[in-house]
């Protein structure tokens, strides 16, 4: 089965550059004002934070600064992503961070002891989501979060527009990448993903568009 990688034709290391430059806009404003209604008021005054697939580690740096007594873990397969997570200067909590495979290992957490897990634009490259929704299930507390932030499927033309925008891209890097990457990043639609939590466990507390290419979903096991 080809990878986001292979199909995008990038290396761990333009992957990770890439994931740095576009930080701001998958974790700007609308993200956190959603995040800020709908799921810190859930969490505990000292929840415990897994963020699966962490990628670089800002999302981790960022909220740690928004919830210095939360305790954080990041766990992502490349450890290019990891390295440059934990060469971070971190104003709140310093993040954990480890390389973890979520298809083949299981979270290093026990039962019930999670208030926190969040999923940012990592579930859709998994080829079988249901084993790794099942882990995260084991590892949230009774009232804990599931905060499941992903792609949602996009017509062809305001994809590959999207691409040019959001990442200024030539139309021949645009072409290249959008047509390989389309099928990758339009997988899911909400009511597919919707499906998926339910058929995991999860009951859906709230869901919103946060962006035109991206849901968030905020669940807790049922
Ligand atoms: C599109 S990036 C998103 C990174 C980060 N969540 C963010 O939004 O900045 C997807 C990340 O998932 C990681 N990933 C892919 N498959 C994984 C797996 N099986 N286990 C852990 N991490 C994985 C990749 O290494 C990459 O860092």
């Amino acid at each position: 089965m080809p990878t986001h990688q292979s199909l995008s034709g990038a290396s761990d290391e333009e992957l990770l550059q890439r994931m740095v430059a576009t930080h701001p806009e998958r974790f700007g404003e609308p993200y956190w004002a959603y995040f800020d209604v709908q799921v810190a008021p859930a969490l505990p005054p000292r929840p415990v934070v897994l963020d699966l697939g962490c990628g670089p580690g800002l999302f981790l740096r960022d909220l740690g600064e928004r919830h210095p007594s939360a305790t954080l873990y990041g766990y992502d397969v490349t450890p290019a992503m990891v390295a440059y997570g934990r060469q971070l200067t971190y104003a709140g909590p310093k993040a954990t961070l480890v390389q973890h495979d979520v298809t083949t290992q299981p979270l290093p957490h026990a039962a019930a002891t999670v208030d926190l897990v969040s999923m940012t634009a990592v579930l859709h490259v998994l080829d079988e989501p249901l084993p790794v929704l099942a882990e995260i299930r084991r590892v949230l507390a009774r009232q804990g979060v599931f905060a499941l932030h992903d792609w949602i499927r996009q017509p062809l033309a305001d994809y590959l527009a999207w691409r040019r925008d959001c990442f200024g891209e030539s139309e021949p890097e645009c072409s290249r990448r959008g047509h390989r990457l389309f099928p990758v990043h339009n997988k899911y639609t909400v009511d597919d993903w919707r499906w998926l939590l339910a058929e995991a466990g999860f009951a859906v507390r709230h869901h919103a568009q946060v962006r035109a290419s991206h849901h968030m979903f905020v669940a807790s096991p049922r």
